[in-house]
């Protein structure tokens, strides 16, 4: 039988023990804690990332700025706006939606966050200390990722875990974190250049999906009783639908979802956890600067 990773009902319960926490720190006359989001020019899909990333953190009752820049502004503004973040002592973390437009060097914008209030964990330090297995800023996708196998106790240890995707914010760093002490995967990473990937994706325990192409995961590329993560978001026009569209994901879930063990949904599966692992890291900061 398929059981779901119900990311939605998780991120929900994580939330209220962040609640309580923040509810606890204000009554001792703390001040909450404060996540900003910086957003260059009206990119819809990150304007409604930024907007949930703020819903949420005003319900686990952090303080929350958004910082909207125009597309046309120049590298050095957006640095001197960094900077700015970097030494507001009343801002515990902050992050900056990807993509920037092209005339900005993102890795140099990235860089210039400071390691110390960077939740996202983007930056080279944070991946750095990641890889070393220090205390760091996980990226929040993968985080989330984690988050969700642990808590739905799945067994990982020895399993195959095979990872679709290298990319910075997703594949590499879930591809590093599962195969370390705790998770003790042996993991395969799949990419543009692999050869063969259906023999490959067969033959994983743990399929994580994080390719960006809509449905492309289909039956016959999945193991019997597999545990699947689908990492993808695609908006589809569906005029059934009041908003006119559908999200669906990098999985075919119609035919894939009867094959496997258990499966994240799409929406409602990995998205909500990594908001939650947002605020998570946001706490974090929070206390270490504290400290
Ligand atoms: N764009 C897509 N995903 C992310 C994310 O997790 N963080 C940031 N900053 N930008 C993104």
């Amino acid at each position: 039988m398929t059981e779901i990773l119900d990311g939605k009902a998780l991120a929900l319960q994580i939330k209220e023990e962040i609640a309580n926490e923040v509810r606890q720190l204000v009554a001792a006359d703390h001040r909450a804690p404060h996540l900003a989001a910086v957003i260059v020019g009206e990119d819809g899909a990150s304007m409604t990332y930024v907007a949930n990333k703020e819903k949420s953190s005003h319900e686990v009752g952090f303080t929350s700025s958004v910082y909207r820049l125009p597309e046309k502004i120049s590298e050095r503004e957006l640095l001197e706006t960094i900077q700015f973040l970097n030494n507001d002592p009343d801002i515990d973390g902050f992050i900056v939606q990807l993509p920037l437009p092209k005339h900005i060097n993102e890795q140099r914008v990235i860089n210039a966050i400071s390691p110390d209030k960077d939740v996202d964990g983007f930056t080279p330090v944070n991946i750095g200390r990641m890889v070393l297995g220090e205390d760091c800023f996980v990226p929040a996708t993968p985080m989330g990722i984690c988050t969700l196998l642990k808590r739905y106790g799945i067994e990982t240890a020895g399993k195959h875990c095979v990872v679709i995707g290298r990319s910075n914010i997703v594949g590499t760093p879930v591809a590093n974190l599962l195969s370390r002490k705790g998770f003790d995967c042996t993991v395969t990473m799949c990419h543009s250049r692999t050869r063969n990937l259906a023999e490959l994706t067969r033959q994983a325990d743990i399929l994580v999906v994080a390719i960006g192409k809509p449905e492309f995961i289909t039956a016959d590329m999945v193991k019997p009783d597999a545990v699947l993560v689908d990492v993808g978001i695609h908006r589809v026009p569906d005029a059934s639908k009041k908003n006119g569209y559908r999200v669906i994901g990098d999985v075919k879930h119609s035919e894939v979802d009867s094959k496997c063990s258990w499966v994240t949904p799409v929406p409602g599966g990995v998205g909500p956890l990594t908001i939650v692992s947002l605020l998570q890291n946001t706490l974090k900061a929070y206390h270490k600067s504290h400290e």
